[in-house]
């Protein structure tokens, strides 16, 4: 993970998610009594954007808040984790973006999503920022922002030779012209599922690269991550052993570190997606999306501990 820092342009969603931990999660209903509140910083754009430059990206994020109070600080935030806000749009008439979540005792959880400022990012908006999007090395985009405004990106990024790397969660309809712009996909197995119409994880991926994408990764929690791509290869990265308290955010944080190595080493191998799987272990055994996301020096450190334990066995 040596050499210069590779630049990646996040567009997407930022949230404040307002978290509830219980003992279990609630029957329609049903009233579930002493959960822990907490509040964290969240939305898919805002938890990858993050990933990607605590783990080693020179990272610009494309995103709509709101002018509230909430908005002030969320900018501030990003801005002390080193990334570049000159894109972020602030909308008076709308309030930022707020989740809502509630984890289990499993660190199995429920969200519902109000989207907010985040539906004002428009087409219009991305064209807005189409040089700083054509100059980066990768563009990372999720589905909680209009559909269209993430085909215009990748339209854009695809004619400048850009790569894109498109997670589509919450899971979406995605037409043929966005797969054949899509590099590479990552989402998890319920979308994968929800997309291409098959249960079967290595089926589904090669539905997904018939219909024009060109590699496949597709998460599959505690048991780690199935890619494959249109030249045949195909892999299964084990996950790390780690002990799950709660996994919100573990797909962002699996989306930014893998961006960073791909943008880096222009290939989806072995190490790019090793990396992305160390960084979502350690993610995964911390609550909340933003605070859970480690630093580069951390799953550096993580992946050569566990090596370390494997050269002994
Ligand atoms: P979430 O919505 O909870 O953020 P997701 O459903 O998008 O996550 P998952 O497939 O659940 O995605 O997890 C993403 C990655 O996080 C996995 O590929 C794996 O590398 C890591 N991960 C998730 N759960 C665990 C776990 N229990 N132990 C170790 N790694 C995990
Ligand atoms: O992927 C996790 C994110 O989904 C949370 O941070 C929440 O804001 C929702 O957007």
């Amino acid at each position: 993970m040596n050499g210069k820092r590779p630049r990646i342009a996040v567009i997407g969603s930022t949230n404040v998610d307002f978290c509830s931990y219980v003992a279990r999660l609630p029957q329609a209903g049903e009233t579930i009594g002493n959960g822990v509140f907490m509040q964290a910083n969240g939305g898919k754009g805002a938890n990858q954007a993050v990933a990607a430059a605590r783990l080693g990206g020179d990272v610009s994020f494309v995103t709509s808040i709101g002018t509230d109070s909430i908005g002030d600080e969320l900018l501030n935030h990003f801005g002390n984790e080193g990334i570049d806000c000159s894109a972020v749009l602030r909308n008076p008439d709308v309030s930022t973006g707020i989740a809502l979540i509630v984890i289990d005792k499993k660190g199995e959880n429920i969200i519902t999503v109000n989207p907010g400022a985040n539906a004002m990012l428009t087409c219009e908006r991305i064209a807005a920022v189409k040089e700083l999007i054509a100059g980066v090395d990768a563009v990372v985009m999720q589905a909680e922002i209009p559909y269209s405004s993430v085909k215009c990106a990748a339209q854009i990024a695809h004619d400048a030779g850009v790569l894109v790397i498109y997670n589509p969660a919450p899971v979406c309809d995605v037409d043929d012209e966005m797969m054949a712009l899509t590099d590479v996909m990552i989402l998890n197995q319920t979308e994968a599922a929800i997309i291409s119409g098959s249960e079967n994880t290595a089926e589904a991926a090669q539905r997904l690269l018939k219909r024009g994408v060109k590699n496949v990764v597709i998460t599959l929690g505690s048991k780690g991550a199935y890619f494959t791509c249109a030249n045949g290869t195909s892999a299964t990265i084990p996950s790390f052993k780690v002990k799950a308290i709660d996994t919100v955010g573990a797909g962002d944080t699996f989306c930014g570190a893998f961006a960073v190595a791909y943008a880096r080493r222009k290939a989806v191998d072995l190490e790019s997606l090793r990396f992305a799987t160390a960084a979502a272990a350690i993610s995964v055994t911390r609550n909340g999306a933003q605070p859970s996301i480690p630093s580069i020096e951390e799953t550096l450190s993580f992946i050569s501990h566990h090596n370390e334990l494997t050269d002994k066995k």
